[in-house]
């Protein structure tokens, strides 16, 4: 099961029309959600003529309620955990004040079994599409479903004519549409991590993405999968990145027309509906080559849309308030990322660890380790991140968002800004930041199999 598996889309038999195409399901509820709660529940993953699976939840779905929310507004929300297992709430890219991250030991005591209590409550400063999801075994936890999207809006948003998030979860089922509960094997853990074989969008496999020729789209792609890669191709489409990681980056197109997507990281597409009414369009995903399967089908309706704004010229979202690191005074660290099955295995290896920081594994056991690094105050880093394994790791910094400007000694054309990098296998990127939000910080891989095996550390901001 180490190699990536073809996604099963039709060797599970499924009556057509069994899960609703995507584009007209009901609006969401604006009324902001107060309470997350986690609970068991069951939920049709793979369509109706099949059984339903066994899966965790925040409020009773697959992803969680899409929270919405103003920039500058505050989010306050109470978690109540009603599953038998410990957990938190880590709000994945969201420069939150270190008591509200959800990491368990290092920023707050975890989230009890059976009843547990917490409130996290912050700012929001940042526009954007942002995630959340358990930060306690997680390779379970949002394995098994614990997962949502927090879309923060801009005071004036890019004029779009619909504004659609697709939420990408990958599962790994057996024939009967139950969870394989091989969570935390070292097979996974020492290889690409846990790879599934059944893809859904918010929640299903999906036949169709229904729209209207002439409109304009906003979508946001969040790869909440453990460890699977998307590399989408939206046949007879040309969208435009306008976000990477919820940061507003000049709007261009995709390198080669592919879109690459690491476990946690979210793109904005600009999606102008340019297709011919009635005909339908494959959205592809051949991440992994002799892999390839189609995610979806663009369908378009009969009708085409009266006003649509597709082919207007791009929106420029306004940027976030962000620090400006100072290149000049930057002061540099290398940071080695190193182990895996083909690499030099880490000493730990007998420990269950299988990859490295800088030649230590760090075990996944309460996150409550000395730093690695410790950055001061207000000061501007470079860090250079080096990925000296065969395998891809997109590594997160949390509590801060970083300035890509090199990739393998070459500078980056847009100077994206993102909490989330995609290494390559053998490459490295420099990134740059300001370390401007104080407390203990985890850098970590997120394959998350990656991470509870070692590839993770902690920096301090004081
Ligand atoms: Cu999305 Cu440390 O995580
Ligand atoms: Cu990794």
């Amino acid at each position: 099961m180490s190699s990536p598996q073809s996604p099963r889309r039709r060797d599970l038999l499924r009556a057509a029309l069994a899960v609703p195409a995507l584009g007209f399901l009901s609006p969401r509820a604006r009324a902001q959600a107060k309470l997350l709660r986690l609970a068991a529940t069951r939920q049709s993953l793979v369509g109706a003529g099949n059984p339903d699976t066994a899966v965790w939840t925040y409020n009773g779905t697959v992803p969680g309620p899409e929270l919405r929310f103003k920039q500058g507004e505050r989010l306050r929300i109470e978690v109540a955990n009603a599953l038998g297992v410990d957990t938190t709430v880590h709000w994945h890219g969201v420069r939150v004040p270190n008591a509200m991250d959800g990491v368990p030991q290092l920023t707050q005591p975890p989230i009890k079994a059976n009843g547990g209590r917490f409130t996290y409550e912050f700012e929001l400063r940042d526009a954007g599409t942002y995630w959340y999801h358990p930060h306690l075994g997680s390779p379970e936890q949002v394995g098994r479903g614990l997962y949502g999207a927090l879309i923060i809006e801009e005071s004036k948003p890019p004029a779009v004519d619909r504004d659609v998030t697709w939420m990408l979860g990958d599962w790994r089922l057996d024939r009967e549409a139950r969870i394989v509960e091989d969570f935390g094997n070292f097979m996974d853990a020492s290889h690409a991590g846990r790879i599934g074989n059944t893809v859904t969008v918010n929640g299903a496999i999906r036949e169709t993405f229904e729209l209207r020729a002439g409109e304009r789209i906003r979508l946001r792609l969040v790869n909440a999968a453990n460890a699977r890669i998307f590399r989408l191709e939206f046949r007879g489409h040309d969208p435009m990145l306008i976000a990477l990681d919820g940061q507003p980056v000049e709007p261009h197109r995709p390198q080669s027309g592919h879109i690459v997507l690491g476990p946690s990281m979210r793109i904005d597409l600009l999606l102008d509906a340019t297709g011919e009414p009635g005909r339908s369009y494959q959205v592809v995903d051949d991440f992994y080559p002799r892999r390839a399967y189609r995610l979806l089908d663009l369908k378009y309706g009969k009708e085409r849309m009266k006003g649509g704004r597709a082919g207007a010229p791009p929106p420029k979202p306004a940027p976030n308030p962000l620090s400006e690191p100072d290149l000049a005074k930057a002061q540099r660290h290398r940071i080695e990322f190193g182990g895996g099955m083909m690499g030099k295995m880490p000493m730990g290896m007998m420990r269950g660890m299988a990859w490295t920081v800088n030649g230590e594994p760090v075990p996944d056991n309460g996150h409550a380790h000395e730093p690695m690094l410790t950055f001061a105050l207000g000061r501007s880093y470079v860090l250079e991140l080096v990925n000296d394994t065969q395998w891809h790791h997109p590594i997160h910094l949390h509590g801060h968002v970083f300035r890509v400007i090199t990739r393998d000694g070459k500078p980056t054309r847009h100077r994206e800004w993102l909490d989330t990098v995609l290494l390559d296998p053998r490459t490295r990127a420099e990134v740059a930041f300001v370390a401007d939000n104080p407390g203990n910080w985890m850098l970590h891989c997120h394959v998350l199999e990656h991470q509870a095996s070692g590839m993770m550390a902690v920096v301090r901001v004081a």
